[in-house]
């Protein structure tokens, strides 16, 4: 290509291929413990049976049972979550995050946490934000209909282009992912921050025993990017795969046609509820089967993925899906869990995961970030780590 400098040559030849270059963590300063989180559910069991004592005693009210930490951490493996507002959530006669509404001329507290995580991505990327052609938010509750979240953070950061907000609950980041990387592919973008700023301690309902224990709050970043202008050491995306199939057993009805009370209280369908058990049985082989036909595409063999940044929802599933994938139990080395201290994060979970456990990965090692959760929704992004 006569006239063409060596760089314009290089460009076309890299130019659509989709990597990612770097990722964000913002973790809250507060964290509560599940010794915390029940003795402060078992106070509010016995103010109510207390308060209900008599209704309870002629079979009109049900009375509430204890919830524990044996069998939380049994069932979850979780022992701990970051929360933005802690006080009011472990406040029996609250159980819930308050904080004072925000003023239109404010930041939302979804940019603030999505804008700090998105930095730290710019930064190790060594990346300006007039660099990156657009946002993606990418998570399971937005803050408001709109103005988009995205375009807030779009705007905080100092970006041109454009930004839109998109929800596919807990896969909303694996989504964003491969959004943006449909972007590098078609050459709309060269560079998009997929933000997944997850206040999940809002949706959850606090009061209930069977999942009070389930969530917490984060936010993480993504920056994708076309190979052409990667840092010299990113993830190579190899593939992407979705799938959606559509079921009742993660559900929230929460919307504007249809708004919970400011307390959440007498309508529990309005913050998330699940079938936990048909949750855990029926995505199980749903993600494997996913994981396993999209490596075979590939033509690889799954069981020679280096690591799984899995969803972190429960660590008996993520056990059960490691071990179809890799054919034997993964250890924390091959499956590594932040269900421990994050509790989980929906769509930010895998992403935590790859944060913090893939820096001692060495150049050729290939990887899987997965997510799945309502929906149902599922999401596999393959990645090779390069230099
Ligand atoms: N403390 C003590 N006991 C509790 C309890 C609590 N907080 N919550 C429930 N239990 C009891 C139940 O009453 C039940 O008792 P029973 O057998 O006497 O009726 C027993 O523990 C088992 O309850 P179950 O809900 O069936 O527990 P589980 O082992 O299925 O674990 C989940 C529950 C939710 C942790 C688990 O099903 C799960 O994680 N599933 C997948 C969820 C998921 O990934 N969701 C995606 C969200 S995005």
């Amino acid at each position: 290509m006569p006239g063409l400098s060596l760089r314009t040559m290089t460009d076309i030849q890299l130019s659509g291929r989709p990597v990612i270059s770097a990722t964000g963590l913002f973790t809250p300063e507060e964290s509560i413990t599940n010794e915390e989180l029940v003795a402060s559910f078992n106070e509010y069991v016995d103010r109510f049976n207390a308060a209900n004592a008599e209704a309870i005693e002629v079979g009109e009210t049900e009375a509430l049972t204890y919830s524990s930490v044996e069998f939380i951490e049994k069932a979850s493996g979780i022992k701990a979550r970051h929360v933005m507002s802690k006080q009011p959530i472990l406040d029996p006669d609250v159980m819930g995050p308050r904080w004072d509404e925000r003023g239109n001329d404010e930041w939302s507290m979804m940019a603030e946490i999505g804008v700090t995580a998105a930095k730290q991505a710019l930064e190790r990327a060594g990346r300006k934000p007039e660099d990156v052609d657009a946002v993606l938010c990418a998570a399971s509750n937005m803050e408001r209909p709109y103005p988009a979240m995205a375009i807030e953070i779009q705007q905080a950061l100092g970006i041109e282009g454009f930004g839109f907000d998109m929800n596919v609950a807990c896969s909303s980041a694996t989504f964003g992912i491969q959004t943006a990387a449909d972007y590098v592919r078609a050459g709309n973008a060269k560079s998009v921050l997929v933000v997944s700023p997850e206040i999940t301690s809002g949706h959850l309902n606090w009061r209930d025993r069977d999942s009070h224990f389930i969530f917490g709050d984060v936010a993480t970043a993504v920056l994708v990017e076309d190979a052409a202008i990667a840092p010299e050491q990113h993830w190579d995306i190899l593939s992407t795969k979705l799938k959606t199939v559509f079921s009742n057993n993660i559900r929230n009805n929460f919307g504007f046609l249809n708004r919970a009370s400011p307390e959440g209280v007498g309508e529990p369908d309005k913050l998330f509820v699940q079938e936990g058990r048909k949750v855990f049985k029926e995505v199980v082989p749903m993600v494997a089967q996913m994981i396993i036909e999209e490596a075979e595409k590939l033509q690889m063999d799954p069981k020679t993925l280096r690591r799984l940044w899995l969803h972190q929802a429960n660590a008996g599933m993520n056990r059960l899906i490691a071990q179809r994938v890799l054919g034997h139990e993964a250890n924390d080395d091959e499956s590594p869990t932040v269900l421990d201290t994050y509790g989980n994060t929906s769509s930010a979970g895998s992403i935590i995961a790859f944060h913090l456990n893939s820096d001692d990965l060495v150049a050729g090692d290939t990887g899987l970030i997965c997510s799945f959760g309502a929906g149902y929704s599922a999401g596999a992004v393959f990645v090779r780590r390069v230099g």
